[in-house]
């Protein structure tokens, strides 16, 4: 049992873990950690606790920002500082409502890294020129990461369609290696990877590292209720969907009663859920209506989308909020990678990351022997 209750499933507990021998690419250089190994960007998950717990661990933390007010996030990075002096990042998902104050504040507190998620990063590369500041671009296909290269990102999140939340076309065994053949800044492969098998195919697939999203919700420093991870670790590698139908985007989330009611032709969201999701979304946000309704008419014309399907997204962030704080794991939704199927136990951060890098270098050493002599 630990603090919060949760017991670690299975229980295997054998000694502390021991601390493996640095693991360098050309990511952990840049990055200044010990390990390739990057907490990916993830909405309810990625709080100050478990970004600061990878990046004491070795490897790299990454803040979540949706749905945050800048005065949220800024409390944010500055709870991480006082958890670790090792460097993490914080994500902006470009066109949310309040993206620019929240670049404003990530400049003002030098937060080392930026993980800019959706469209085209130019704008935040101008904006953090001359700083000692490193941008990461996630993509979901080559021709982003080359523009984002061009553009003068440091390196290349590349999402494969495995991956839990918004999601590309293109799976990670294809995507990865074409955009390590196309660019040269280093690149951190994302999208189903769990262990260290994973990170040494990644290694062969051109990648410098890799980004774990689903793995590093189901730890002990994941804020999830215990209802939700628990979820999470019964899923087989069948019990996820891609749906639009949740935010007007592909998310792939976990099937449960809500999806299920979506596929049965349910209307997705009423017009009420979409209002009172518009409402919701401004007052987590903390900006004024006027500001919300500017926040909406920009994203408007970014996505070509309509006011209903602003009000989608609204509604579509409510539900997730009833899974990933509420702990309703029915009736809410729980963004989530296929690799959920391999996902069986509940350890802490360090214990993932260590464990990782050991068999990693295990992993790496046995391959080899894996081969009759020739
Ligand atoms: C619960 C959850 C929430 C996510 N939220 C975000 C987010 O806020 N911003 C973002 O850019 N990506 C988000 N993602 C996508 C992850 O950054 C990452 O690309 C993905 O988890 C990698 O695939 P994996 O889940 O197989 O590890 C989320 C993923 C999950 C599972």
């Amino acid at each position: 049992m630990t603090e919060s209750g949760e017991t670690r499933i299975p229980a295997e507990q054998g000694g502390p873990p021991q601390k493996p021998p640095p693991l360098k690419t050309r990511l952990t250089e840049l990055l200044g950690v010990s390990y390739p190994i990057v907490q990916a960007p993830a909405n309810f998950v990625g709080v100050p606790r478990l970004v600061a717990a990878v990046s004491n661990a070795g490897g790299f933390g990454i803040l979540a920002s949706g749905r945050l007010a800048a005065g949220e996030i800024r409390d944010d990075i500055r709870a991480v500082r006082q958890i670790t002096d090792r460097p993490f990042g914080a994500n902006l998902i470009f066109g949310s409502p309040g993206y620019e104050k929240l670049a404003e504040v990530f400049l003002e507190e030098k937060v080392p890294l930026i993980c800019h998620s959706r469209g085209n990063p130019k704008w935040l590369i101008d904006l953090t020129a001359g700083l000692d500041m490193k941008i990461m671009a996630m993509v979901g296909s080559v021709r982003h990461a080359v523009r984002a290269e061009q553009d003068g990102v440091h390196t290349i999140m590349a999402q494969g369609e495995e991956a839990g939340g918004h999601v590309g076309h293109v799976s990670t065994m294809v995507l990865l290696p074409l955009i390590a053949s196309k660019v040269r800044i280093p690149v951190v492969a994302a999208g189903g990877f769990s262990d260290a098998a994973g990170l040494v195919a990644a290694l062969a697939l051109g990648a410098e590292g890799i980004a774990m999203g689903t793995r590093f919700a189901v730890t002990l420093e994941s804020p999830l209720p215990v209802s939700v991870k628990k979820r999470y670790l019964e899923c087989s590698e069948n019990d996820t969907v891609v749906t639009p139908a949740i935010t007007g985007t592909r998310l792939r989330v976990i099937s449960n009663r809500f999806t299920q009611m979506l596929e049965e032709g349910e209307r997705p969201a009423s017009w009420r859920e979409k209002i009172s999701g518009a409402m919701e979304t401004r007052r987590m946000l903390g900006v004024s209506w006027w500001r919300f309704i500017l926040g909406g008419w920009s994203m408007r014309k970014q996505y070509k989308a309509s006011i209903s399907e602003l009000g989608h997204l609204a509604a579509g962030g409510v539900r997730i909020r009833k899974a990933m704080i509420e702990g309703d794991a029915d009736l809410g939704v729980m963004p989530s990678g296929q690799v959920c199927g391999r996902i069986d136990d509940t350890p802490g951060v360090e214990e993932l990351v260590y464990r990782t890098v050991s068999e990693a270098w295990s992993v790496l050493g046995s391959l080899r022997d894996r081969m009759p002599p020739q």
